[in-house]
């Protein structure tokens, strides 16, 4: 090989085309990506193209880049991933050799073929060629007469597949023997489950099966290997009502009720059990205060409270104030600031508010039990700065839960340890502000600043406002079909205003908010005229059984605009979008070091070396390919039976080698550091974290090497499968610390450690 193929994409790309020996022949338009290292038979942004016959000495990788977003993943309000590709190409030949041609264009097409969209002209180099969100689809470079075709005329050059479309039907699979084999206690014919036909499980030992498990409800419309249906989670079940409590004398829960705080005020704070009926179902679940979620906390910024703190449950507890960069004592960590509050035990915490915004405040103890059973709530803390948010006609605060829910009631939880240890606890029942059907009346013209924050214990939300019921029902058509385009709804355009701690650089529009476990956002809606906007969920989840993609819409609840318009029209001041000098100040002070090379090295890793058999096969099609992040719990089963006890998920310091716990890191106040996190795509169940720093704030600076081009102060991230991000931690708060991921169950599978930082 000519020494002057260093690049591995070639070596690679030659490698697999058999045609060494002539490509590249002039280096000026080799073919070379800066992020696109081999092998990319398992990579998840990039792909290669290979030439047909008529060019054989072509070559090109794309790369599938981060598509500009406030988000740190882009999608469409469908819920499409939307990727900016660029495509270095080489080798192509003069194109009027292979006939009547002048150019080159690059096209994208879904599996199906139809419809082929238009990416533009190209030639040998690099190629910017637009932004590209289908869920499986074909990239292709034809050679055509005219720059100008609309339509793909001219012969096929170079092709080649996105890396979704490498996802194997787990059904491949059906001749493992773990897969296949039923045991005995599992009675149904396995030969007769179809893609759509619930296993028999349920229906085999109604209720509560052997282990003494009631197994989570199935996935509607989804199966799986009968194999993974009979394993069980190696923990016993987890009594949560201790016996001899009546569950018809505990009190009805009753919806959160907002408390103003002045500063040196003082709140009572008891966690105890509610009763609480969602829709048939009578559950148990708990309550701050009797309320799900918690009391509505609104204070003014600077100020500080106290919070007596009754632990009324029969675990150990202790109240996390999410996001605030308080004094460490009262961060609510057990073990790490303070002893867990034993059951009848109580706590008083100093809450001092320094960030104006939204906040919130969870338990820090078996968070995948704690936080499930409702025990979360708000701070809303008011700005010092006058007109620090735009004009609105009213605030919303909605904070955003899924609750697992069997036809037994809630799916019980591991006793030793967590279930759902995988992928986190999916949810079934969506909920906001605790409520399955949550409503909001308004005034044709309101403006409305709502204040989201995500309490699931692992799902990622896709938010917007959606109408029609017509769209609906074509929804409904097209649920089980690969979807070509975004359902044709109408969405509400929402002002991006702030996330965790404070306010973007800039206002922007968007047209749904990515919300992943721990993350806030501020977002402004107007709704216009007299109607109904339906607040969805709507995600691309995947069937692994079949190995496809399907769309997940669900409704979460909806603004109904009715009456008189609004005689407070703030149209106007609606349509501005506000830049913060303020906001960009601040993040000034920081910019020299932007560039600067990494001071810490973090890796996202997984051990999972003694899951069941069946689960693990299969899951072995991680290896092809992960959903940069999976938004749907489809795989109920085998995630459930996953405890802390075989998985470890890791955080791990590259320079050390340390992982979780044992990871040392020292700081002093005043101190500001770049951290690079590299969620590691190569193990066996890549998936996004929502990483969380207490106490302190950071920047995301970059991700995947696609610079963040509006800033916010942040306490939670989102790391897409596969991912590199950059971080700029500002180290403002002396104390110990924890970081770790967001997602109850990899919190509680080991994934975090505590970082130190010292008085100046
Ligand atoms: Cu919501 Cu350790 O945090
Ligand atoms: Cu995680």
């Amino acid at each position: 090989m000519p020494p002057r193929f260093l690049s591995g994409i070639l070596l690679c790309t030659l490698v697999s085309t058999g045609s060494a020996q002539t490509v590249g022949s002039d280096p000026a338009t080799r073919a070379y990506s800066p992020r696109c290292a081999p092998p990319l038979a398992t990579a998840l942004y990039c792909m290669e193209l290979l030439p047909t016959a008529r060019a054989e000495n072509a070559a090109a990788v794309v790369e599938l880049g981060r598509a500009a977003s406030p988000f740190q993943v882009a999608v469409t309000p469908a819920g499409h991933l939307t990727y900016e590709l660029t495509a270095w190409i080489e080798g192509l030949p003069d194109p009027a050799e292979l006939g009547p041609y002048t150019t080159y264009v690059a096209w994208a097409t879904p599996m199906a073929l139809d419809p082929v969209l238009r990416l533009g002209p190209v030639r040998n180099g690099e190629n910017a060629l637009g932004r590209v969100a289908l869920n499986k689809f074909l990239l292709m470079i034809s050679a055509e007469a005219s720059a100008d075709v609309t339509e793909r005329e001219g012969p096929l050059i170079l092709r080649g597949r996105s890396p979704s479309t490498r996802i194997e039907a787990h059904d491949m699979l059906a001749q493992a023997p773990s897969a296949a084999q039923a045991p005995t206690r599992q009675r149904a014919d396995t030969t007769a489950h179809t893609g759509h036909v619930m296993t028999d499980d349920h229906a085999a030992t109604p209720g509560v099966d052997p282990a003494g498990w009631t197994p989570p409800p199935m996935y509607p419309g989804l199966a799986m290997l009968p194999g993974v249906m009979a394993v069980r989670p190696a923990v016993d079940p987890l009594r949560v009502l201790p016996a001899g409590i009546d569950p018809a004398a505990l009190p009805e829960v009753r919806p959160a009720q907002m408390v103003e705080l002045p500063d040196g005020g003082t709140l009572d704070l008891e966690a105890g059990f509610v009763r609480r009926r969602i829709g048939q179902q009578q559950l148990v679940m708990l309550a701050f205060n009797g309320q799900q979620p918690g009391p509505l906390l609104r204070v003014r910024q600077a100020s500080t409270i106290f919070v007596n703190f009754t632990n009324g449950t029969p675990f150990p507890t202790a109240v996390h104030w999410h996001g605030l960069r308080l004094d460490n004592r009262f961060d609510g960590v057990p073990g790490v600031t303070q002893d867990a509050v034993p059951p009848g035990g109580s706590f008083r915490y100093q809450v001092h508010f320094p960030d104006p915004g939204i906040y919130w405040y969870h338990p820090h103890h078996r968070e995948d039990v704690q936080q499930e059973l409702g025990l979360y709530g708000n701070m809303l803390v008011d700005a010092l700065e006058p007109a620090y948010y735009g004009p609105a006609n009213r605030e919303e605060v909605l904070i955003l839960d899924d609750l697992l829910l069997g036809e037994n009631g809630i799916t019980p939880f591991g006793a030793q340890a967590a279930t759902h240890a995988l992928m986190g606890r999916f949810g079934n029942q969506l909920l906001v502000n605790g409520e399955p059907d949550w409503a909001l009346d308004v005034a044709p013209g309101e403006v409305v600043r709502f204040f989201l924050t995500n309490a699931s214990n692992t799902r990622t939300f896709n938010l917007s406002f959606t109408r029609t019921a017509e769209a609906d029902a074509a929804a409904q058509r097209e649920a089980r079909m690969e979807v070509k385009g975004d359902v044709a709804y109408q969405t509400l355009p929402l002002k991006l205003v702030a996330s965790d701690v404070g306010r973007f650089e800039r206002e922007e529009r968007v047209a749904s908010v990515v919300l992943a476990p721990a993350e806030r956002y501020v977002v402004e809606a107007r709704f216009p005229e007299a109607g109904r906007w339906v607040l969805r969920n709507r995600v691309q989840a995947i069937d692994h059984r079949q190995g496809v993609f399907f769309p997940e819409e669900r409704t979460l609840g909806e603004v109904r605009v009715s009456g008189a318009p609004t005689e407070e029209d703030h149209a106007h001041t609606h349509e501005e979008l506000r830049a913060h000098a303020s906001v960009v100040a601040d993040i000034d002070r920081y910019r020299h070091r932007f560039e600067d090379a990494p001071d810490h090295h973090l890796v996202l890793d997984l051990q999972a070396d003694s899951l069941a058999r069946p689960v693990r096969d299969a899951m072995l099609y991680d290896r092809v390919y992960a959903n940069p992040v999976e938004w749907a719990g489809t795989m109920p089963h085998m995630n459930w039976a996953s405890t802390a006890r075989e998985v470890t998920w890791i955080l791990r310091d590259a320079a050390s080698g340390l992982e979780n716990m044992a990871i040392e890191w020292r700081f002093r106040v005043g101190d500001v550091v770049r951290i690079r996190v590299v969620n590691e795509r190569d193990v066996f169940h890549a998936m996004q974290h929502p990483l969380h720093f207490h106490g302190q704030r950071f920047l995301v600076l970059s991700q995947n090497g696609a610079p963040t081009e509006n800033l916010v102060w942040k306490d939670t991230v989102l790391l897409p499968a596969g991912s590199t991000t950059e971080l700029l931690l500002e180290l403002s708060n002396p104390g110990r610390w924890m970081v770790h991921c967001h997602i109850a169950e990899h919190l509680e599978a080991g994934m975090k450690f505590v970082l130190e930082v010292e008085e100046r």
